[in-house]
């Protein structure tokens, strides 16, 4: 049996050991293959805590020197791909390390004083996070833009508003993708309120209990711009909770844009024919020669299942785990890589996508003309009146009824026709028969209107050029 200290290939805890670790275990339990996307942060956080620890004393000023200029060599390497990763070492943590003290020696050693894995990973995957939030709030923000000026073009474009898939009251196109705006604003404050949790310093908890070096975890957190430090040492190696909040909120997300897919899908279908998308984000059918498939929507939707998976991977991977640390933890990286790379790349496509749309004006309205839309209408024309609403919802009824009978619309009837159901029926009837005076009389805070529209563009603008 090798000595360990001649072994090179010897893990770094390996010193109790009587036998290696098979070559399965090895396979099993290693984690570089996805955890190496943690590099940089890694060693952001390293270079903080070596900084830390020669203002402290505990390292001297010619190993901070060494471990900085190692440190930034391996950098180097790391983003030209000349890194070489090493399955044997584990994880990242240990393969940076390793080259480290390969480059420079007992200063690379020094590096991991006052520090384990667990707080230096829970710190790197908080960091790596943080990025990736202010990613997906400026996507957000740019997605939002697209929306805001599909709904400028359409602010008094008319189609059919729906309850129960339904056709219920005509409303406008701008206020149908304003309400998408208010989904992803309530989301962008998901991911602003949970960034403030992400952001908060494990580093100093070491394995679990914290260390007895005279550690400064206040100008560590400085360093590395986290808000504040962890104040429990246990808990700041364990829980993933900020992992699993984040991943919550993706998945609210996701399932907006799921919504909001599933519409662009139903309004591409040639039963609607509202819109159509341009065909950079659509494919054909290898035997339908005539079809135009929805593909970015559809597989938008698709996605959503798999960020709820996620969501469901962490939560599972975190209950019923004692404190600590414990390696289940080491599971949480690829359900919150996989969770960042689809939304990232979903809030980009779709961003795109909305500016390939294409609306069909005159199709909306006609299916606006359909199905009685403005029926709600004229049963508040009579209220106004004089009416009670459930005498007025009667009248209105048995028009309804009779204008099916004849397979026209309500504002087709002629006057004579609409007084057979009440007298208080008079020529300004027809104002509000017609889907722009219903839409129009809808002026009010929050309402269908092409001027509530136009001010809630003002708004949304104003509110996310801050
Ligand atoms: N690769 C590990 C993870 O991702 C790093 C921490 C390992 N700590 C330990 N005590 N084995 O969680």
């Amino acid at each position: 049996m090798q000595n360990n200290s001649l072994n090179k290939k010897a893990k770094s805890w390996s010193g109790r050991f009587s036998e290696p670790v098979a070559e399965l275990v090895k396979k099993y339990t290693a984690s570089v293959s996805f955890d190496k996307r943690l590099a940089e942060v890694d060693i952001q956080g390293s270079l903080a805590h070596a900084k830390m620890l020669n203002a402290q004393g505990i390292i001297s000023s010619a190993d901070i020197r060494a471990i900085e200029k190692g440190l930034k060599e391996i950098l180097a390497e790391i983003n030209a791909d000349k890194f070489e990763w090493l399955l044997d070492l584990e994880d990242v943590h240990l393969n940076i390390e390793k080259r480290l003290t390969d480059k420079i020696g007992d200063a690379g050693k020094r590096l991991h004083t006052g520090r384990s894995r667990n707080d230096q990973v829970a710190t790197d995957v908080r960091l790596w996070l943080r990025g990736v939030s202010d990613e997906v709030l400026l996507g957000i923000t740019k997605l939002q833009t697209s929306i805001l000026d599909l709904a400028e073009q359409h602010f008094d474009t008319i189609m059919p508003g729906f309850t129960h898939l339904q056709v219920a009251q005509p409303v406008t196109l701008g206020h149908h993708l304003m309400a998408y705006y208010e989904m992803l604003k309530r989301d962008a404050e998901r991911f602003a309120d949970s960034r403030k949790r992400i952001n908060r310093l494990p580093l100093g908890a070491a394995a679990l209990a914290g260390t007895s070096y005279p550690i400064n975890r206040e100008m560590v957190a400085k360093t590395l711009g986290f808000d504040a430090v962890c104040e429990n040492s246990l808990d700041a190696v364990s829980d993933r909770d900020f992992a699993i909040e984040f991943t919550a909120a993706a998945s609210v997300l996701m399932m907006h844009l799921s919504r909001f897919s599933e519409e662009l899908i139903l309004w591409m279908s040639p039963r609607f024919a509202f819109i159509d998308i341009a065909d950079r984000f659509t494919t054909g059918s290898s035997i339908m020669p005539q079809k135009k498939n929805p593909d970015v929507p559809e597989l938008v939707r698709g996605k959503t299942g798999r960020v709820y998976g996620n969501l469901t991977a962490l939560l599972t991977l975190m209950k019923g785990q004692p404190l600590a640390y414990n390696k289940d933890n080491q599971e949480d990286k690829e359900p919150l890589f996989d969770t960042a790379d689809t939304l990232l790349v979903t809030l980009a496509i779709y961003a795109d996508m909305l500016r390939g749309i294409t609306v069909n004006i005159e199709n909306m309205r006609k299916a606006a003309l359909e199905g009685f839309a403005t029926a709600t209408d004229l049963a508040d024309y009579l209220v106004k009146k004089g009416l009670p609403f459930r005498d007025a919802h009667e009248v209105v009824a048995l028009a309804v009824k009779f204008a099916a009978k004849k397979g026209c619309d309500l504002a087709d009837l002629s006057l004579i026709d609409l007084q057979k159901f009440s007298k208080l029926i008079a020529q300004d009837v027809y104002q509000v028969l017609t889907l722009e005076g219903s839409v129009a009389s809808r002026n009010h805070l929050g309402g269908t209107a092409p001027a509530q529209v136009k001010k809630s563009i003002q708004r949304a603008r104003k509110f996310i050029s801050k």
